[in-house]
Formats: structure tokens, sequence, C-alpha cells
């Protein structure tokens, strides 16, 4: 169960493993004594209140690329840390206020606990730090294996939310934990993103070059971010890893046809790009091999964005692709979801969309098409298809899911909720988080999906994705 993670594309699993390893806990008992090592100190509830009543600001892949391309100067790596520093504490109290804003019986289930504790003691290692400025390279080491612990302490978020959501189903709606989960995962997805682009930005200016021979150019990278980004190279990379599933599960696998601009590159984080397309190629494949059309390929195709559309576009409203600015909403920043469980509306939510900023780069992106012949998705079903846990998938185990116990299907259905730098076994489909949590990957940095249905042929789904521009030298 729960093996390791495997994107053999992707470079910062290889720090996270390597910083923080689980084989060091198997082997040595290293983490241990690691953890003696870090700093802590007991979070009072008036450090949550006063930090999350701070605003959160909506994050650009600019902002990810500022401090420079690596290998980065010791000054650089210090601004990195201190600006690292100076956004987490905030963002950890705001989850943890979220958590708190639930029903009190969810929050009691052990899955939801335990993630309530996993964030108080992320913000309890990172207090200390936060108290002061970054200025030498000892404490930007100790420092970076503060986010190294912090990375790994929640990679299993997603897969430990859903159980606990399951077995705490009869105390609050799907609509409900829609709400919460769509809020919360957003938010995670920055958090993560800015602790991993730390790590990545401090192994690649370190003499570790033993982890950078997997990545073709390492040259292209900026932290998690590749500024060459290949859309077709990832596609083909998540067609054979769901070939494999789909034919361990049904005996067959429909093949896939790129086409389009298969050498279109552009300047995106490719962990997120392999998790939404994974999933969608997931969908597609279960749908076109259960409505018997194995033998009809599926269809990705490739359409960069006009350049000239982006750079007229710049906050002129109207096409929506091409309006610059991020919402504080596509980032989980709001609080809304929170407050709705404690009767206030959110509307004195520090955050508004005064905070909200244009891109500071032009910012060409592509939109990828995939096409398949599963026969589409039913208007009753259609309704549903981006809440969390809404599925379709074999009814009897999603069945057996839901009357609970962690063995057998329920934890086939589990395992096949993945995510960049998570957890996960794959299976083909499982609890109903795909769509949903690829969506909030896509509109993080002001993309999106659209789903088109043509019941009784098959569905279009449309990915859209925005760059970070040109990254400045
Ligand atoms: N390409 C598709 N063809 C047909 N149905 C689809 C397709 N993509 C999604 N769906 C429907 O949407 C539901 C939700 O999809 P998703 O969020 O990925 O969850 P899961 O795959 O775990 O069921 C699926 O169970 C299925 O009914
Ligand atoms: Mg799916």
């Amino acid at each position: 169960m729960m093996a390791q993670v495997q994107r053999p594309l992707v470079i910062q699993s290889q720090f996270i493993r390597l910083c923080c390893p689980r084989n060091a806990r198997r082997t040595t008992g290293a983490r241990a004594r690691h953890h003696k090592q870090l700093h802590t100190s007991t979070v009072t509830d008036n450090d949550i209140t006063r930090l999350a009543s701070l605003p959160l600001h909506p994050l650009t892949l600019a902002d990810l690329v500022k401090h420079g391309r690596p290998p980065l100067t010791t000054s650089q790596l210090l601004s990195s840390s201190n600006f690292t520093l100076s956004i987490l504490p905030a963002r950890l109290a705001h989850r943890i206020q979220s958590l708190r804003n639930l029903p009190f019986i969810v929050v009691s289930n052990p899955h939801i606990s335990k993630i309530h504790s996993n964030y108080i003691h992320s913000l309890s290692t990172l207090l200390p730090w936060a108290e002061r400025e970054i200025t030498t390279i000892e404490d930007e080491v100790k420092f970076t294996e503060v986010m190294a612990d912090l990375v790994q302490t929640h990679a299993n978020t997603i897969s430990i939310l859903a159980r606990g959501f399951l077995e705490a189903r009869k105390y609050i709606s799907p609509t409900d934990v829609t709400k919460f989960l769509d809020e919360h995962l957003r938010a995670r997805i920055g958090t993560r993103l800015i602790a991993e682009q730390h790590l990545a930005l401090h192994f690649s200016s370190q003499p570790h070059q033993e982890i950078m021979h997997e990545v073709e150019d390492p040259g292209s990278f900026v932290g998690v971010i590749d500024t060459k980004l290949r859309p077709a190279k990832i596609v083909q990379h998540c067609e054979s890893v769901v070939s494999e599933i789909c034919e361990l599960k049904y005996g067959v696998r429909p093949h896939v046809v790129i086409n389009g601009e298969q050498e279109y590159t552009f300047a995106h984080v490719p962990v997120h790009l392999e998790y939404i397309i994974t999933e969608l190629l997931k969908n597609a494949f279960r749908a076109t091999v259960e409505s018997g059309k194995e033998r009809e390929p599926i269809e990705v195709t490739i359409a960069p964005l006009p350049e000239e559309l982006v750079e007229n576009g710049n906050n002129s409203g109207g096409n929506e692709r091409s309006r610059a600015a991020i919402k504080n909403k596509d980032q989980g920043n709001t609080d809304i979801a929170s407050n709705s469980f404690t009767g206030n509306d959110g509307s004195a939510s520090p955050s508004s969309d005064e905070q909200i900023r244009p891109l500071a780069h032009s910012t060409p992106g592509v939109t990828i098409r995939i096409r398949d012949r599963g026969g589409g998705i039913s208007p009753e079903n259609y309704q549903h298809i981006w809440d969390y846990s809404f599925t379709t998938f074999n009814e009897d185990q999603a069945a057996s899911t839901l009357s609970g116990g962690n063995s057998g299907s329920g934890m086939d259905a589990l395992n096949a909720i993945s995510g960049p730098g998570g957890d996960g076994v794959n299976s083909l489909a499982g609890l109903g988080y795909g769509l949903p949590l690829g969506r909030a990957y896509a509109e993080y940095f002001g993309g999106g999906i659209a789903v088109q249905s043509l019941w009784g042929w098959g569905t279009d789904v449309y990915l859209s994705l925005r760059g970070v521009g040109k990254v400045e030298e």
C-alpha cells in the first residue's frame, strides 16, 4: 500500500526523498533524531487568530521565479528563505482556522483531527523561525530541513481527509464537503508550492549534482518550474502510466493519438500538469473501455494560445482566458467556505479583490483537448462531476468504501487519489476527486478545465493553462 511516489519526470520528489527520506526512517531511525533537532514552540490560539487574520495574496508563477535561476548565490538563497518564511505561517494558520470552523463532530473525526494536528506541528516548527530573519547559510540549511519536514508531514493529506470525510458523511453534506475541500486543497497547492520551490532552489544551488542527472535539461528548471515544459512529453509520460493501470484493470488499453503543436513549450509546474493530465486520461480510458470502444483512439490536441491574444487581452476583460489577474478565490485564499460553517458570511475576510495583482509578464499558454469516444456523461451525472467524491466508478466498490473499513476495495478507492508530491497507488478511478482537484490545479494559475459531453458519443475536455511568460535572466 501507499507505494512511493513514482514520478520519474519530476525533479522535486528527488529532493524530498533525499532530504526527508522515508528510507531513513525505515533503516536507521534517522528521522526520530532529526525530529528532536527541530525547534518547536507551542502555538497558542492567539498566534493562530493573529496569523489567520493576515490577508493571503494571490501567488503568481512570477513570484516563484523572482529569486533568479539556479544555482542561486547565497544572498539569493537567503532571500528565498525569507520570502518563504514571510508567507507560510499565515497560510498554515488560515488552514488551522478553517479546519476548526468545521462542525465539531467532523473535526473530531480521527483522520480530520490528524490533519489539524499536522498543521499545528508545522506551524510550531515554523514560528521560532518567523520571529527573525535568516542571515547565514547555516540557518538556511536548517530552515531547508524544516521545509522538507513540512512537505513530508503533509504528503498524505488528501487521502487522509478523504477518509475522514467519508466517515463523517452523516454529519456534513456533500455540498459542504465540496466547499471546504475546494478551498482547503487550493490553498494547500500554494503552500506546498512555496515550500517545494525553496527546497528545489536550495538543492539545485548546491553541489548535489547526483540529483540533477535524471532531469534531461536541468538548465530549464527554476526550482519546481520548468521554463521549457513540453506538454506533449507530459502527455506521453502520463499515457504510459495510465495505460499500465488500465491494462491491469481491464486487460485492454486504448491508444492515444497526440496531435497539434507537439513541440510547443511554456513555463509551468510539471507536477501540476502531470497530475491533471493523468486524471483526465484515466477518465477517458475508463469511459472508452467501459463503453466497449477500446479500438477508438483517445485524441489529445495541443493548441498554443496565440501570443497576441494574450498581449492585447491584458486586464481588458473580455476573453476569459486572456484576463491577466489570478483571483484569490482560485487559490483558496478567501476563507468563504470555512466561514460559512460559523455563520460568518466571510465579508470580514481580509482578502479582497484589492489584493489581486496582474502577472508581471505576459502569459502565453496552451489549451489541451482530450477527446474520447467513451459515450459521454449523462445529463443527471453532468451536474455533479465537479463535486468532490462524486463518482460512477464501480458501484459495488463505491458502496463498500462507503460502508467503511480500511480493507479491500475501500483502500483501492482511497489509493486512487493522488496528487503531486502526494500519496496514491494508482487505480483508474475512485472517489471522484479527479475532476474537481484537477480543476483546482488548472485554475490556480489562471487556467481552467471545461468538460463538454456529447451524451451517447463521447467527451471533450479542454484544459487551458497559462505560462509564466518570459523568465528574466
Ligand atoms: N471522459 C469521461 N467520460 C465519461 N464520464 C466521465 C468522463 N470524465 C469524467 N466522467 C464522469 O465524472 C465522474 C467523476 O470523475 P472524477 O472526478 O475523475 O472521479 P472518478 O474518476 O474517481 O470517478 C466519473 O465517475 C464519471 O462518471
Ligand atoms: Mg477520475
